[in-house]
């Protein structure tokens, strides 16, 4: 269907489509969104053409109209939450993780962002009236960090069968950025068969720090980057899902452009994560996680605690 979309916009023949679609441009969208240099580039034609490609499918594609306030709050009406088993953490975040956004998890190493991912997997599987969305859980993983032992210990902390969780959470290692997108892009497939409601990056940017290095790479990677939170963000409008990623904050200077405490991913995921918590370690097992940013929430913070049996309040 889209791939025949792609074939009659003007200007573009067998040669271009095919180019096009093995770059990934699998919709109308995609390429109605992208700037006509990165499609010349791409597609091997010159930057008018692609110019007249990306007008032709801006007209073509469905961008959506205004919807009214009414209509709006309806849609927030059927916005989930998902608990993350601490009652003051929930209540910080208005009820817990909403779907239709990104979540953003940030903090140094051992800040507890793969231990929330695991307990808050176990959870989406949950029903609805005990926190969960009923749903089951991807996974996609760029430092080989998922434990299905981990999950059978938190299930079984909250007297879950580890045998109805496992089957419902899909892990994917992620090898490299591009990798990591287009595994993004089979989630959204997935999403088309199974009741996928959650969706997890751990970690969002470990792949683009490495493979974006200086400064000459930043606003490659940022672009990049924001390609792939709009995916993602794609996945949460059209699934009802819950959106949740991590990104490590490192105290290495030479990592970083600018200051050292500010997450990677800069301005453009500071705009597209709708909630963004910053966790910090405190005393043993204890975690702090500050909500830094959220449309409808006041700041706050909550102090949690990783445990064998997950995350607890
Ligand atoms: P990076 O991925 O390195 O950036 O760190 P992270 O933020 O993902 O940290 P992670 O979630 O992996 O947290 C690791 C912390 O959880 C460590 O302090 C571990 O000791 C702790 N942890 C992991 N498993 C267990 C467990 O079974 N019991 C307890 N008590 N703590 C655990
Ligand atoms: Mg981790």
């Amino acid at each position: 269907m889209s791939e025949e979309e792609i074939k009659e916009l003007p200007g573009v023949g067998p040669a271009t489509a095919e180019k096009l679609m093995d770059s990934g441009y699998k919709d109308l969208m995609a390429i109605a969104v992208e700037s006509p240099r990165v499609l010349a580039d791409v597609a091997e034609i010159g930057e008018a053409t692609a110019g007249k490609i990306i007008n032709a499918a801006k007209k073509a594609a469905d961008i959506g109209g205004f919807e009214t306030g009414d209509q709006v709050l309806q849609k927030r009406k059927e916005i989930g939450k998902l608990s993350t088993g601490a009652e003051s953490f929930d209540d910080l975040l208005g009820g817990g993780i909403e779907t239709r956004s990104i979540t953003e998890f940030y903090g140094e190493f051992g800040s507890g962002k793969t231990q929330l991912a695991h307990q808050l997997a176990v959870n989406a599987t949950q029903p609805i009236d005990q926190g969960g969305l009923e749903g089951e859980v991807v996974i996609i993983d760029t430092e080989n960090s998922f434990r299905p032992e981990r999950i059978i210990q938190i299930a079984e902390d909250d007297d879950i069968d580890p045998e109805e969780v496992l089957p419902k959470i899909h892990i994917a290692r992620a090898f490299n950025t591009h990798h990591q997108m287009l595994l993004a892009d089979k989630a959204l497939e997935m999403g088309e068969d199974s009741p996928i409601k959650l969706l997890i990056v751990d970690s969002l940017t470990s792949h683009f720090r490495a493979e974006y290095v200086g400064r000459g790479a930043l606003a490659e990677r940022q672009q990049t980057l924001n390609k792939h939170l709009h995916k993602l963000l794609k996945f949460a409008d059209r699934h009802n899902a819950a959106i949740i990623v991590t990104n490590q904050v490192t105290s290495n200077p030479d990592q970083f452009f600018g200051d050292p405490t500010k997450p990677i991913g800069g301005n453009i995921l500071g705009h597209t994560a709708t909630f963004r918590i910053y966790l910090r370690k405190s005393k043993g097992n204890k975690r702090i996680a500050r909500l830094v940013d959220s449309p409808n929430m006041p700041e706050g913070e909550a102090v949690i605690r990783i445990e064998e049996g997950g995350v607890k309040g």
